[in-house]
């Protein structure tokens, strides 16, 4: 039945170009060296922003248009916890270098739409499910979908 998706899976596990593919292992090593990069990253901007992590991130940073009113301070923390790691990737593969609010790389915009597509899920659909387990209420994040990997279609950790 499903030709045409079994064949968009491509290579797996970031090898492509006929590289080895890279083991569960490498693979770790090297989420876990773009998270500590990220951390990093969010320390430092973090000081930049000092005294001001309360305020709306659109009346901190220059250029928010999708989570304008969360938190400066937890906005970060989200490009790190829920971004990041929800795409396995580091802040450099959707922002150019010294300059946060460029919008220049597609994989940003991209994931400014998917931002808009996880908030209507979550605020529109799937309440028509009523609450969750616990009383709680639903909701998906990037990671529902991504698996904390790089390749869009079907990554799934490790
Ligand atoms: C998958 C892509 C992606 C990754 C990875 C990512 N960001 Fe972002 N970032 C975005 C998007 C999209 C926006 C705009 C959000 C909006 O419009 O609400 C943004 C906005 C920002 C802004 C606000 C810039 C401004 O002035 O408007 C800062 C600061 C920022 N990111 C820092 C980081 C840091 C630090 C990391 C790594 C920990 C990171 N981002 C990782 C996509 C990403
Ligand atoms: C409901 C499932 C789902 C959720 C939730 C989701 N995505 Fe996606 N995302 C996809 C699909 C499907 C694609 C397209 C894959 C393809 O290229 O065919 C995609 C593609 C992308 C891409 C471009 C491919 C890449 O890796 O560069 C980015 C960036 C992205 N998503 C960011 C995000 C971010 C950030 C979030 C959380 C705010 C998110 N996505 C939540 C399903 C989802």
């Amino acid at each position: 039945m499903s030709y045409a998706l079994q064949g968009q899976g491509g290579a797996r596990g970031g090898g492509g170009q006929g590289a080895p593919q890279s083991t569960p292992e490498q693979r770790a090593a090297r989420r876990d060296s773009i998270a500590a990069v990220r951390a990093a990253t969010v320390q430092e901007v973090m000081a930049q922003i000092a005294g001001r992590e309360n305020q709306p991130a659109s009346d901190v940073f220059r250029n928010v248009q999708a989570w304008k009113t969360i938190p400066a301070g937890e906005f970060l923390k989200n490009m790190d916890e829920v971004v990041g790691r929800g795409l396995g990737r580091g802040c450099n593969d959707c922002h150019v270098a010294n300059d946060w609010a460029s919008d220049t790389l597609p994989r940003k915009q991209t994931a400014r739409t998917m931002m808009g597509i996880v908030s209507d899920i979550n605020t529109t659909l799937l309440p028509r499910l009523g609450p969750g387990p616990g009383g709680r209420p639903r909701a998906i994040q990037c990671i529902t979908c991504h698996r904390g990997g790089m390749a869009s279609r079907n990554a799934i950790i490790p």
